[in-house]
């Protein structure tokens, strides 16, 4: 079955040359003009958004660093991602390996066509071949390493991650377990991640800041630390993905590593550090009504993207013809809400507009009417001479990459709440 339109341009002409490789016709599919097939392995079309971003980060990696690119795919499937790293990011060597036993006939084949002394595949458990790899082995280290696992799997591999990257390196971690980040099993998580996450209204959020915060610490063991430099979620799974730039130094300081609260009562939700366990409490006068409050972490709370780094994104898919002229709408419609949410005033989490109207008990506003109203919130109040002043004091407010019908907003729920029923007047 083909699942990806043949129309697409090859980014490379190597893809559609005379060296393609044999092919099972039952099971070939083709991603940014690459044919290739899956046989028995594990293979999503609709992760190819999350393919498309690791290589930009890729080409944008080997650009900047001037460095051979040697990439570690750890979990590979059928070897697309490989393919494209050798192919699109012209990656110097990549090691492709899966634990699947069916697979590794697959992964060769995909990669055939590429010359030899550029990749080798491997067909073993993850762990093994980083210990082997990294600082506890042949001491030979990756600019990247992708591991694209199942569940909360990750957790068990990042020590192995962060033992074969180089310092200034990339690690790209995915996660699928929206068990955890839905707050229904804080044990499982508390394993993974070394949090203890409870249900609360953003909990798609939650998930990537648990996988980044679980970074975090791990990194932290080896004397490493670790950026965002973007974060996708995407229902499909759901999936998590983050792409973190780690560099020498320790991290547990960082103040965005903590907790977080939701109020049931008032909505409203906070960070607290660690100085203010055991006195965690909300702004509203319920606080003292214990139980209210819904406590979560330690999560990373900060940024998820670095918006310079996200624009560079862009700049790289439209010179690759990837968005523009009436393509890529929807990787440039994430990029672009990428951008938005990276801006260092926005808190964690996002505010539903359902919610906010019914709290309010009205019905619910839309969503732009809503965000324009935030921003200028105090306009009314202050005379118009004041109004760069205002503006600069408004509130920030942005959608959100991971739900259509939310905001992200340093406005507290209480704000929110009246606005939204002001707007109703
Ligand atoms: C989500 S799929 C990978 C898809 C692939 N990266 C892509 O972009 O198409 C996860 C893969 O991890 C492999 N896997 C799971 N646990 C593993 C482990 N401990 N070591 C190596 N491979 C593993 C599975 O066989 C499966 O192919
Ligand atoms: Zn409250």
């Amino acid at each position: 079955m083909l699942t990806v339109a043949l129309a697409l341009p090859p980014t490379n002409p190597q893809t559609l040359s005379s060296k393609q490789p044999a092919v099972d016709p039952y099971s070939v599919h083709t991603e940014r003009g690459h044919l290739f097939s899956t046989g028995p392995t594990f293979y999503r079309p609709e992760s190819s958004i999350g393919r498309d971003l690791a290589i930009l980060s890729a080409v944008l990696h080997k650009r900047s660093t001037l460095r051979p690119l040697r990439v570690l795919d750890a979990l590979c499937g059928c070897g697309i991602r490989s393919l494209r790293y050798l192919l699109e990011a012209d990656a110097d060597y990549v090691v492709a390996n899966d634990a699947n036993d069916g697979g590794f006939d697959v992964i060769k084949r995909n990669l055939a066509r590429v010359g030899e002394g550029r990749w080798e595949a491997r067909n073993e458990d993850a762990n093994k071949v980083m210990m082997e790899m990294g600082c506890w082995g042949r001491k030979e280290f990756f600019e990247i390493v992708d591991v694209d696992s199942f569940g909360s799997d990750i957790g068990g591999l990042l020590r192995g991650v962060f033992g074969c990257v180089r310092f200034g390196g990339l690690v790209y971690l995915t996660s699928t377990d929206g068990y955890s980040s839905g707050g229904h099993r804080p044990h499982h998580s508390l394993a993974a991640f070394g949090a203890y996450v409870r249900p609360m209204p953003y909990s798609n959020e939650v998930g990537l800041r648990m996988l980044i915060g679980g970074a975090i610490r791990e990194a932290s063991l080896l004397g490493y630390r670790v950026t965002p430099l973007f974060s996708y979620y995407s229902y499909h799974g759901p999936v998590f993905r983050v792409m973190l730039r780690v560099e020498k130094g320790r991290d547990l300081d960082n103040r965005h590593y903590e907790f977080i609260s939701y109020c049931h009562s008032c909505g409203h939700s906070q960070s607290h550090p660690w100085e203010e366990l055991g006195r965690m409490c909300c702004i509203c006068d319920k606080a003292k009504d214990r139980g209210t409050l819904v406590v979560s972490g330690p999560l990373y709370t900060g940024s998820l993207h670095s918006g310079s780094y996200v624009m560079e994104m862009i700049e790289l898919a439209e010179e690759l013809g990837w968005i523009g002229n009436g393509k890529g709408a929807d990787l440039e419609k994430l990029l672009r809400l990428m951008i938005d949410e990276s801006n260092v005033r926005l808190p964690f989490g996002f505010i539903k507009v359902d919610e906010v109207a019914k709290r309010a008990k009205i019905n619910s506003p839309p969503l732009r009417t809503m965000m324009n109203a935030i921003q200028q919130l105090e306009l009314g109040f202050i005379k118009v001479s004041f109004v760069n002043l205002l503006l600069q004091e408004g509130y920030a407010v942005s959608r959100s990459h991971i739900i259509a019908n939310a905001i992200k907003t340093d406005c507290p729920m209480d704000s929110c709440i009246r606005i939204a029923k002001e707007l109703q007047q």
